[in-house]
């Protein structure tokens, strides 16, 4: 392995969106005032200063110093900025490119109450420098702080020292396709290669947990009984195929001692081989989306064809009833956690694609913009949970998985101002006509939610003020994730070492056999 890599010429990386410059915006402190601080571990009332991009105090009765902004929180909750674990923008699949990016999916945000998200670079021509390069350029457009994830679409020792120099470049997560057979899919030989490297990188794999086999299967065989329309998508990819990839995913990570993240869990059966392996003290992450919570595959039979396309995702939303029950209750018992939203939004002009076929439906929903609001509503307006559960959910939990807390996920003093006002008592409407995504049609339209984003502070910027929006092109900034999460990877080498023991080879004596066998 060593001897290959050395022959494999390591690579640099280019990244040119920092046109960031860190005096923008930054000149004013903001002092919130009168509010209730929100974290995952507990809630007070406390005054919150921000100046030069990060949380200066937090107490009782802050003075606000010269020049400084001074916003009424009486009567809100003052969060740590949203952290969205999963957003596809300006993502080529499936003969379409997600229609989002990083500009109006950062404003989307905003407004939405999100200040950080991790977005999905997928590989050019399965290079993965060209894919990171291609997705820093795309960046540039935006006006928030991202990080990125990168899929492993094949397996090389190519592949294997652009993980290493990509780890060095910011990034600790790759994902595996377990799904999307002759596009993503990789083998089961590809994603144990591919998990062993990451656990040597200190990086987290992450599966999108399907499988593709099976699911290909599928989609021939609705396809060919008649069913051409959304319902076949949700027909074609049973929950079964999602729990047994999710099992596969978790033995094989366990196999080499791997911490694993499963994406976008939508089943109960998914959900159950999480909290079974995390039962049996294996580091492994379930991510709930919110379309999984709030909506029913029934969306999927609507008579009209855009609105039944628009809510094509997989794997498939499935029953609320009985799936999005289970997901909301992993949720707040912290069974399951970050909730993302899988972000990744098409026009009804690019779904109508696969009117006569669902299988070229391109795959994707909405919901950065919607995530907070209707988190809240389902998770604490609803009664299920706290708060505090809230803030672990949508925010904290994704900043520990990604080696980023308490820098993110956090109120607290020397943290990234990066922080919400949220009102409990107010609701949020939601309709494709007023949303600052640029698609055309909203998986939420027409809901109401409990709860309303008031301000968004990004980097001790105020960014979303009462229905105003600020994203200035050419701010956003890429946020490096370490590698070796705490939260992950502290411990394991002591299991390696327990199981290093086991795997001594037996010492055999030719000497000595020949005497036992006389
Ligand atoms: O349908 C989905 N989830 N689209 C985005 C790609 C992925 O699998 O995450
Ligand atoms: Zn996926
Ligand atoms: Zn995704």
């Amino acid at each position: 392995m060593w001897l290959a890599r050395a022959a494999v010429a390591r690579r640099s990386l280019t990244v040119t969106s920092l046109a960031y410059s860190p005096r923008f915006f930054l000149r004013q402190p903001i002092l919130l005032r009168g509010g209730t601080v929100v974290n995952a571990d507990q809630s007070f009332g406390a005054d919150v200063l921000l100046s030069d991009g990060l949380i200066r105090a937090v107490g009782p009765s802050l003075k606000a110093p010269k020049g400084a902004l001074v916003l009424d929180a009486t009567g809100q909750l003052v969060l740590p900025g949203g952290v969205d674990p999963h957003t596809h923008l300006e993502m080529p699949f499936m003969g379409a490119v997600s229609v989002d990016d990083f500009a109006s999916g950062h404003a989307a945000a905003l407004a939405g109450g999100t200040t950080f998200h991790l977005d999905f670079v997928l590989p050019v021509a399965h290079d993965l420098l060209a894919g990171y390069a291609a997705w820093q350029r795309k960046a540039s457009r935006g006006c928030l702080d991202y990080g990125l994830h990168v899929a492993v679409t094949s397996w090389s020792e190519r592949v294997a020292v652009d993980m290493e120099t990509l780890v060095q470049g910011g990034v600790n997560s790759f994902k595996f396709f377990m799904a999307y057979k002759g596009a993503l899919m990789v083998s089961d030989a590809e994603l144990l290669a591919g998990m062993r490297q990451c656990r040597k990188l200190g990086a987290l794999a992450m599966v999108h947990a399907e499988n593709g086999d099976a699911v290909e299967d599928g989609r021939t065989a609705v396809f060919a009984s008649g069913v051409t329309g959304p319902e076949g998508h949700a027909l074609s990819r049973p929950a079964a195929l999602e729990e047994e990839a999710t099992g596969r995913a978790i033995r094989l990570a366990a196999s080499v001692n791997a911490p694993l993240y499963v994406v976008h869990v939508m089943s109960a059966g998914a959900a159950a081989q999480l909290a079974a392996a995390r039962a049996r003290g294996q580091r492994v992450v379930g991510e709930a989306v919110l379309s999984g919570l709030v909506l029913d595959q029934s969306a999927m039979w609507h008579p009209n064809f855009t609105t039944a396309a628009a809510a094509v995702m997989s794997p498939p939303i499935r029953q609320l009833a009985v799936d999005g029950v289970a997901l909301k209750g992993a949720l707040v018992s912290g069974i399951l956690g970050p909730l993302g939203t899988d972000h990744c939004a098409f026009n009804s002009s690019q779904k109508a694609a696969g009117r006569a076929d669902f299988r070229l439906i391109p795959n994707g929903v909405n919901g950065l913009g919607e995530r907070l609001v209707f988190a809240w509503d389902a998770l604490v307006a609803s009664g299920l949970g706290t708060p505090m559960d809230f803030v672990r959910a949508t925010s904290t939990a994704a900043a520990q998985a990604f080696n980023l807390y308490p820098r993110k996920g956090h109120i607290a003093v020397g943290s990234d101002a990066d922080v919400v006002l949220f009102d409990p008592a107010g609701s949020t409407s939601v309709s494709a006509k007023t949303h600052f995504s640029k698609s055309d049609t909203n998986v939420y339209e027409g809901r109401t939610a409990q709860g309303r984003v008031t301000h968004t502070i990004s980097r001790g910027r105020l960014l979303w003020a009462d229905g105003a929006l600020v994203c200035q092109p050419g701010t956003a900034r890429f946020v490096p994730t370490p590698p070796f999460s705490p939260w992950l990877f502290s411990g394991l080498d002591a299991q390696d070492r327990g199981q290093a023991e086991g795997r001594r080879p037996v010492h055999r004596d030719a000497a000595h056999e020949l005497h036992e066998e006389l």
